[in-house]
């Protein structure tokens, strides 16, 4: 049997743990071949393939990115594609396919599996948001280096009684703004699921400064005012459709100052929050992945996702996994309402 392995939108700490869990098991458990496929998608769209055996995965299990490289690139979108996918995968001799990716690569996987290419889907991104599994991998890294940018900034933020506004990734769901935000005790959350009311942000602002402290704001790129859109980085959209986001964090300290007559700064952590090396929990949840996934393939479980529920790993349906995301829920988000301002 021979496997065929891809990563495919945003690069992701983990994603080389769980290339390497499922080559490992892969090779040494049901002595299966693999073929790596490059940059997404873009690999069986083109016929792109590398070599990937136990030593292609040596040393690979503490690096960020992708050793495979990754694309938004989509089959469904380009003519012809997916009988080129299945010609391409055909022609590489690939049985079946590992697709480790968020709801847009799962998305192409549930529809390749819906015309008979036998795959089986790995959960990635760090915002969190897939449907279907408690966590992904990937977003504990993001958390950390939220977090500890929350703490630094806080320093400054005190020492030169200043507003200090953050900006995360997260386009529609807020989960890395809220664990961040509250691990690192900022005065004010933002998230795309609850538009914000400017007054009430200027007025946690200046409750911060009454009692001699100076408010640290963490915003989620997707955040929006009660009147207003997101705020985009540029026109460019992505071949799933998605606009470039970014600009919330100092459209919001424009806003501050010039209603507060504080001095107001932003700080936009972008990619800094995908790069690097993955946390411990993340290299033990893609290490994990990585493992039960070759084993769905073992078991002829196509047109799976594997999920985390409780501290157990799961097969859920792709279709079921790719149908909606998961957001904040409104009630938990009320749970920190003590700690504004
Ligand atoms: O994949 C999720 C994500 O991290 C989003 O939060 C963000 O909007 C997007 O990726 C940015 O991706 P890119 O670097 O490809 O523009």
């Amino acid at each position: 049997m021979r496997i065929g392995v891809l990563t495919g939108g945003g690069d992701c700490p983990g994603l080389n743990a769980v290339i390497r869990g499922i080559v490992r098991k892969g090779v040494e458990v049901y002595g299966y071949e693999f073929t790596g496929f490059r940059d997404g998608w873009r690999g069986p769209l083109d016929g792109a393939t590398t070599p990937l055996g136990v030593a292609e995965v040596r040393g690979i299990l503490p690096r960020g990115g992708t050793v495979l490289g990754s694309s938004r690139t989509n089959p469904l979108t380009v003519a012809d594609g997916i009988r080129k996918v299945k010609e391409n995968l055909a022609a590489h001799r690939v049985d079946a396919l590992i697709a480790i990716g968020g709801e847009d690569t799962l998305g192409v996987a549930a529809a390749l599996s819906g015309q008979g290419v036998n795959v089986v889907g790995v959960p990635k991104t760090i915002d969190n948001d897939l449907n279907a599994t408690d966590y992904t991998f990937g977003f504990d890294t993001a958390v950390n280096i939220a977090t500890e940018a929350v703490d630094r900034l806080h320093t400054t933020a005190e020492s030169h009684r200043r507003v200090l506004v953050i900006e995360v990734m997260g386009r529609h769901a807020g989960w890395i703004a809220l664990h961040s935000g509250v691990a690192g005790g900022a005065n004010v959350i933002l998230i795309p699921e609850h538009r914000f009311d400017m007054e009430q942000v200027c007025a946690w602002v200046e409750q911060r400064f009454r009692i001699n402290y100076a408010p640290i704001v963490v915003v989620a790129e997707g955040a929006m005012p009660v009147e207003g859109q997101m705020v985009l980085k540029d026109d460019t959209r992505d071949a799933f459709g998605h606009v470039r986001l970014s600009g919330i964090g100092e459209w919001l300290a424009h806003e501050i100052e010039a209603r507060t007559g504080k001095e107001a700064r932003t700080t936009v952590l972008g990619h800094i929050q995908r790069g690097g090396t993955p946390s411990a929990f993340d290299r033990w949840l893609a290490t994990r992945f990585g493992l039960h996934a070759v084993d769905a393939v073992h078991d002829g479980a196509y047109g799976t996702m594997v999920a985390l529920r409780g501290t157990d790993i799961v097969r859920v349906p792709l279709a079921e996994a790719t149908a909606r995301i998961k957001t904040v829920d409104p009630a938990l988000y009320a749970e920190f309402d003590v700690f504004f301002g």
